[in-house]
Order: structure tokens, then sequence, then C-alpha cells
């Protein structure tokens, strides 16, 4: 039986519970929010949609107890007015951190044994925060990192060339923050370096590196929070995870050379991690990759 919790019903967790749901992913979809009439509304909304569905799923307004047996937890809550106010995700840390402790208490108590995937900010040092406290193996704990960063930039990259981002493969990696940076040397178009294909196309991608950072800003700027892509990004690796897909995938997980969770690439499985795929970055890249792993150290020791 697949099952899985969705912790935070707010724009994120409301969003991708409906994915789950309208694709028929799971068997069990276990709700949860601390605010319990919110929590049920969206139950009964999700209940009053049932019929109009080809597949069964059971939606459960729950609690962690009723998480004990599930495959996967997803954490989606936060407060995404600090990001805004601060522009950096980092600014979400104290506010987040102080629920996990007593989550993951109770999660220990009904001894979950899942996969732990975090989309809380800022998600490398809450995934860390969650690892720690959760007691959980490190590859089973990981966050969405800079999946969805690299969707980003194969967006941008697409419209730039005028092409299907599909097209496009290669990384976002470091921080899911303001230290990210795309590893141009390994991005490639139609299977060609994006380098000489800019270059035989005349086009400029300079400045594609921060477009892509501020894509989620641009985002939020306009809604208030972004919600749709995450959902979809996050859904994306409840698939791979439930169908131990071996996938080829970029999520924020432990490094052992950094002794931090940071994005890049590995190989994802019913069990989360499965190995790290090596990425060959040149020296620019390497030293970028350092400073980001830096900046997450620092954030790290901060809760410590
Ligand atoms: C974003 C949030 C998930 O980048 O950090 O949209």
């Amino acid at each position: 039986m697949r099952k899985i919790g969705i912790i935070g019903m707010g724009h994120v967790g409301s969003t991708l519970s409906h994915i789950v749901i309208d694709r028929g992913m799971v068997d069990e979809i276990v709700l949860l929010d601390i605010n319990q009439k919110h929590l049920k509304a969206e139950a009964l909304d999700f209940w009053d949609a049932q019929s109009f569905l080809p597949h069964h799923t059971k939606i459960i307004a729950g609690d962690y107890k009723d998480l004990a047996d599930a495959n996967l937890i997803v954490s989606t809550f936060g407060n995404v007015n600090l990001t805004v106010e601060s522009g950096d995700r980092f600014a979400e840390l104290q506010f987040n951190v102080k629920q996990i402790r007593s989550m993951a208490e109770q999660l220990k108590k009904v001894h979950f044994d899942g996969v732990f995937l975090t989309i809380t900010n800022p998600v490398d040092v809450i995934t860390a925060v969650y690892q720690r406290e959760l007691a959980l193996p490190k590859n089973q704990v990981i966050g969405t990192g800079t999946f969805l960063d690299s969707s980003r930039l194969k967006k941008e990259i697409g419209e730039r060339f005028k092409i299907d981002p599909r097209s496009v493969s290669g990384f976002v990696i470091g921080e899911h923050g303001n230290s990210q940076f795309p590893a141009w040397s390994s991005i490639r178009i139609f299977d060609n370096p994006i380098s000489s294909f800019a270059k035989e196309n005349s086009v400029n991608i300079d400045d594609l590196e921060e477009k892509t950072k501020e894509d989620a800003f641009r985002v939020i700027d306009g809604k208030g929070y972004t919600n749709i892509a995450i959902a979809t990004a996050a859904a994306t690796l409840i698939e791979m995870i439930l169908s131990d897909s071996h996938s080829e995938v970029i999520v924020s997980h432990y490094n052992k050379k950094f002794g931090i969770y940071i994005s890049l690439p590995a190989i994802i499985g019913r069990k989360g991690i499965v190995k790290d795929i090596y990425l060959p970055l040149d020296q620019k890249e390497s030293t970028k990759l350092k400073t980001s792993a830096e900046s997450i150290i620092k954030k790290t020791k901060l809760f410590e």
C-alpha cells in the first residue's frame, strides 16, 4: 500500500495534496495542520471532489499517530512573509525550527521509518534539523533543495533559446537560496554543451543565473507565495520514491565532504538516497560550491 503524510495545509501543502489525490498517486493520504478547523475544512473539500475522480484515495484529517506506517512524509509549512521581508529564505529558520522538535518527538514515538521530504525553508538547514531530531538514517531524510531551481533554469534557457525546457539537462547546485548556481560546465541543450550552443546561436546566457535565482521572488511579489511549481516538484519526487525508480535527481541530501545537507546529483529510490552521482566541476564551480557550503555551515551553526 502507498501511504503518505503531508504536514501543513497552507498553499504548498494543499496544492501538493491536490496533485497527489488528483493523480491517484497513493492509496492513503494523511493531512496534518496545526489549525484543526482549517485541516478539517481542507479534508472536507477534498472529500467533496472524490466522486469526480477515477481513483479512490483514503483521505484522513489526521495526526502524527496516523503516520506510523507511512512510506513518506512531506514537511510543507513555513512563513514566507519572513523570506519576503529579508529577501533570504534563511529568515524563516527560527520560526520553523521551533515547531520541528515537538513534531519529531511525536514521529519517533510512533516509530516512523519512512522517507522524510522537506520543503520547509531554509530547506538545507531544516532538513539537517529534521534528520537530527528524527534520528533517521541520513539517506532517508532529504530536501527538495535546488530541484525546483534547476527547473526554473531550464525554463529560462528554454525561453532564451526558444526551445522546450525538457531539452535541457543539468543542474543548479548548492544552497536552495542566494548562494545557489548553475553548474554550467555540465549543462547541455539537445545533448550539446550549452557554451558551444550559445556561441553557435549568438545567444548571451550571462544573466540567466540571476534570473533563475530571482524567479521565486518574482512569483512571491505577484501573489505572495509560491506553491504550484514547488508542489509539482515534490510530487515528482514522491512518485520516484514510491515507485523505487532509481532516477537521477538534484535534491538536498547529506554530503560527507562538507558534513551538511546541500544539493548535488544523486540516485533516489524507495528508502531515499541510493547513492551520490559524481558531477565534474571546473575550478570556478568548485570554488562556488565551497562558498555555498560555507554559507549553509554558517547558518547551521546558528541553531546547534
Ligand atoms: C521556492 C520556495 C519553495 O523557491 O523556496 O519557490
